[in-house]
């Protein structure tokens, strides 16, 4: 079984998913990470040499080629589940859980995590907010297709666990 981790930038789905896959002794792919490692350049790099659209087809490839027979935890992108028809993949190959955030709470996270994230990095704090209301609004509609929805504040493994799995431990 694959549990994917959904959300906007900054929403802690690579803590979170670390921490989950560690409790559940499964794997662990962050997404980014793996592509990263595959094509040997930070995703900066990759925005900036190779383009976005490029990148989103990585992260497509990636996403096909996972086997749902695995037990596997995914932390996604934020823009992984908005291109193609990814959200679909992910609901068919696994349970998806979008962690929810407030764009206040996003805003304070982004702000010091920033650089490693091109779409961000330029942004001073107005244009940071303003560009999280606009995306959040344009991508939610695909993140609340997801099969759980958390709030993502202050969500631990185990709340993920009693989610997806109610009483019935793997
Ligand atoms: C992106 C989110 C990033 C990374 C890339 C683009 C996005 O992942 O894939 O910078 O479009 O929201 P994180 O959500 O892990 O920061």
């Amino acid at each position: 079984m694959i549990i994917f981790l959904i959300g906007f930038m900054g929403s802690g789905k690579s803590t979170l998913g670390r921490r989950l896959a560690k409790k559940l002794s499964w794997e662990f792919i962050d997404m980014d990470h793996f592509i990263e490692e595959k094509e040997g350049l930070k995703v900066d790099a990759m925005f900036e040499k190779k383009g976005e659209e490029w990148f989103r087809k990585q992260e497509q490839d990636l996403l096909h080629s996972l086997d749902p027979s695995e037990n596997l935890v995914v932390a996604t992108g934020g823009g992984a589940p908005c291109f193609g028809n990814n959200m679909d993949v992910m609901n068919e190959k696994g349970v998806t859980v979008y962690l929810k955030m407030h764009e206040l709470s996003l805003a304070s996270r982004l702000e010091n995590a920033r650089v490693v994230r091109p779409l961000v990095k330029n942004l001073g704090p107005e244009e940071l907010l303003a560009f999280i209301r606009k995306k959040l609004q344009e991508r939610e509609s695909f993140y609340n297709r997801a099969h759980c929805i958390i709030k993502g504040e202050s969500v631990k493994p185990d709340h993920i666990i009693a989610l997806v799995f109610g009483n019935n431990w793997p």
